[in-house]
């Protein structure tokens, strides 16, 4: 049991990497709580985790807004005690080319992928500074940092800071015990993965030509990779940002 007994805290946590990734984690002995905007698909991963024997709950909560977010940090603690891990991993995806793309969407995918996981760190660290240290994975992506996409612009931009933003957080916390990386899945089998119209015999077609291993992610492969980010055995990996992608980007 890596994390029996760890507070750990996942944003986006009602589907896909998110609620893998929360199981994984209530897998290995850790408390979890998921939050986002939608209590039914929370609730549904708690009773997933519950019937693998583990323990969750959840909390609703906009990881766009300030006030939530602060919300949800003293939740928690009020909870359990205590935070001890953090995976910001909630996010939003937008399609279209940079002079077509709506100013609203472009504001909506910086304002949750980028501003949500400032406003997470935010709250987060003072909490995990208090219990004496903590350990948080910034959910990016291959396109940002790593890869551009025509039409992918506001979410590469805002992943990209994700990148920035979590390096710099790294440098200014590693000293007083908290560990701060990010990861970067690329496609994984999510419906986020899915393109306007697309059926999984699409995407799976499609993938097979774009990605050197031939298929997405599963979603056991990226749970792997953050638990183990997240781990001890991570513990000399600071401000990295771990791309799990297929050798997209090799
Ligand atoms: N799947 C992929 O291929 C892939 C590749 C690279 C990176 N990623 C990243 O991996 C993360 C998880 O994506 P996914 O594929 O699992 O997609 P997903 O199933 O759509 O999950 C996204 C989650 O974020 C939550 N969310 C969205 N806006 C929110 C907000 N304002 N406040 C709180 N929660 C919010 C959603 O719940 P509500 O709508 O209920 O709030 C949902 O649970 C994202 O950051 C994504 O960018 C995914």
């Amino acid at each position: 049991m890596k994390f029996q007994d760890k507070v750990v805290l996942v944003t986006g946590g009602g589907t896909g990497i998110g609620r893998a990734v929360a199981r994984g984690f209530a897998r290995e002995g850790a408390r979890v709580v998921v939050a986002a905007r939608g209590l039914e698909a929370l609730e549904q991963t708690v009773k997933l985790v519950e019937s693998d024997g583990g323990r969750a709950s959840a909390l609703v909560a906009d990881v766009s807004d300030s006030a939530s977010v602060a919300g949800l940090v003293e939740q928690v603690v009020a909870r359990h005690g205590g935070l001890d891990v953090a995976i910001n991993n909630a996010g939003v995806f937008a399609m279209g080319e940079v002079a077509d793309l709506p100013e609203e969407d472009f504001t909506r995918v910086v304002g949750v992928n980028l501003t949500g996981v400032f406003l997470a760190m935010k709250h987060e660290i003072p909490a995990m500074l208090a219990g004496g240290g903590g350990v948080i994975v910034n959910v990016a992506s291959q396109v940002g940092t790593h890869k551009r996409i025509p039409g992918l612009g506001a979410y590469a931009a805002s992943k990209a800071g994700v990148t920035a933003l979590t390096r710099t957080a790294a440098l200014e916390y590693i000293g007083r015990g908290v560990r701060i990386n990010a990861i970067s899945p690329g496609p994984h089998d999510t419906s986020m993965s899915m393109r306007p119209g697309e059926t999984e015999a699409d995407r799976a077609e499609r993938i097979s030509r774009q990605l050197p291993i031939g298929r997405v992610g599963s979603l056991d492969e990226i749970t792997g990779s953050v638990l183990w980010l997240a781990s001890e055995e991570a513990a000399f990996v600071v401000g990295a940002d771990i791309v799990v992608d297929g050798g997209s980007t090799a």
